[in-house]
C-alpha cells in the first residue's frame, strides 16, 4: 500500500494534506487553497518533515502566483514568501524551496507557467532523490540488517518514499531480512505514531522503544546501523535533526554502531559553517506537559522544549545523499558531492 502526505489537485488549485496531527488514529485530510492555510499547516505540523514542508511551501507559492501577473504577482509573492519563511525555522528545505522559486518569480519577465513548472519540479525531484538515497544506502546493508531510527523521515515527511524509512523499506523490498527499532520520539511521538504506521503498511518487522532505551538496545541486541534523517546539515557535517538524535548518536558511538544520516542535498546548507550557527526551534511547553488531552505534569510546571538538536560531525559515520555517501572530513566530502549537482 502506498499513500501521499501531499497531493496537488491542479485544476481546483487544492493542496491536499494528510493531517499528521491525528494519525494513526484517524486518516483525515485537509484541503487548502490559501497560502495562509499552508503556513499554518506547516506551523502546527499538519505537514511536517523537512522535505515535505519545502514542497508544501512551494505549492503555497503556486496558489498565490496563479491568476496574477506582473507587479501585482511580485508584490503578492513577496508577502507569501515572507509568511512561509516565518512558519518554522530549522529545516533548511523550506528556505531552499522558497529561494529556488524566488529566483524564478522575482524576474520581471517570469511567466505563470515557468513558476508552476519550478514548483512541480521541486515535487518530482523529491521522489527521485529519495530513491537515489536508498540505492546508495543499500550498499551499506548486510543481508540480515537491524536498523535503529529516530523520529519520522518516511513517506509522510517527504513526497513519496522518504529518506531513512525509505532505506528500511527498500531493504525489506529488496529481500533483506530486516528489523527496525523505532524511537518513540518524545514529545510528539513521530516514531511511535508515524514511522510505525508506515512500516506497518509495508509489512516491515519493527519494534517501538522509548527514547531512553536506545543505548540498552544497542548494548544487548544486534543493531547494524542507526539511520536518521535531518533538518539541516551544516557545511562541516554537523547535523540538526529531531531532539534526541544527538543522544542516539552518542549511544551508537559507545556501542560501536555506525551512525548514518540520510540527507537530500537540499538539506545541506553550505552557507552555515557549523552546527552552532543553526537556529533550533523551540516549541510550546505544553507538548511536553500534556500527552493528547491528558496533563502529565503538575499544573503550571515549567518545561523547556527544543524541537531539534545538533549531532556533531565526529559522531557521524556517513551522510547518504542522492549523489553518494560523504564521510569525514565532511567539509571536503560534502563540497565534492556538491560539485556533482547538475552533472548528468
Ligand atoms: O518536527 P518534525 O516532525 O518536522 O521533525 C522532523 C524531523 O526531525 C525529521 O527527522 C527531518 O525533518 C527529516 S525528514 C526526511
Amino acid at each position: 500500500m502506498s499513500f501521499r502526505a501531499i497531493e496537488w489537485r491542479s485544476e481546483a488549485g487544492i493542496l491536499r494534506l494528510i493531517d499528521q496531527k491525528v494519525l494513526p488514529g484517524e486518516t483525515r485530510y485537509q484541503e487548502l487553497t490559501r497560502v495562509e492555510e499552508v503556513a499554518e499547516a506547516i506551523r502546527d505540523m499538519t505537514v511536517r518533515g523537512a522535505p515535505a514542508i519545502g514542497v508544501a511551501a512551494a505549492f503555497g507559492i503556486l496558489m498565490v502566483s496563479r491568476g496574477r501577473e506582473g507587479d501585482d504577482r511580485r508584490r503578492a509573492l513577496q508577502s507569501a514568501d515572507a509568511l512561509l519563511r516565518a512558519s518554522r525555522p530549522t529545516a533548511v528545505n523550506l528556505f531552499w524551496a522558497l529561494d529556488r522559486l524566488k529566483a524564478v518569480w522575482n524576474r520581471p519577465e517570469a511567466t505563470g507557467p515557468e513558476i508552476e513548472a519550478e514548483v512541480l519540479a521541486i515535487e518530482a525531484e523529491d521522489v527521485a532523490v529519495n530513491r537515489a538515497i536508498s540505492k546508495h544506502a543499500l550498499t551499506l546493508c548486510p543481508q540480515e540488517v537491524t536498523f535503529f531510527h529516530h523520529c519520522n523521515t518516511g513517506s509522510l515527511a517527504t513526497v513519496d518514499l522518504g529518506t531513512a524509512p525509505g532505506v528500511i523499506r527498500s531493504a525489506h523490498e529488496a529481500g533483506h531480512k530486516v528489523m527496525a527499532y523505532l524511537d518513540e520520539t518524545r514529545p510528539r511521538l513521530q516514531g511511535a505514531k508515524l514511522s510505525s504506521f508506515e512500516l506497518m503498511q509495508y509489512g516491515v518487522p519493527h519494534a517501538i522503544v522509548v527514547d531512553g532505551a536506545s543505548a540498552h538496545v544497542m548494548r544487548t541486541r544486534k543493531v547494524d546501523m542507526a539511520i536518521v534523517g535531518c533538518d539541516r546539515v551544516a557545511a562541516n557535517g554537523d547535523t540538526a535533526n529531531k531532539i534526541g538524535t544527538y543522544n542516539l548518536a552518542l549511544a551508537a558511538q559507545d556501542n560501536g554502531v555506525p551512525f548514518y544520516v540520510a540527507a537530500p542535498m537540499s538539506t545541506i546548507d553550505f552557507d552555515t559553517p557549523s552546527g552552532d550557527d543553526i537556529e533550533i526551534e523551540e516549541r510550546d511547553a505544553g507538548e511536553i506537559t500534556r500527552i493528547g488531552d491528558c496533563e502529565i505534569a503538575p499544573p503550571g510546571a515549567p518545561a523547556f522544549n527544543p524541537a531539534f538538536d545538533v549531532t556533531p560531525n565526529r559522531l557521524i559515520s556517513g551522510i547518504i545523499t542522492e549523489y553518494g555517501i560523504a564521510r569525514a572530513p565532511f567539509g571536503e566530502s560534502l563540497a565534492a558531492l556538491r560539485s556533482e549537482i547538475g552533472k548528468a
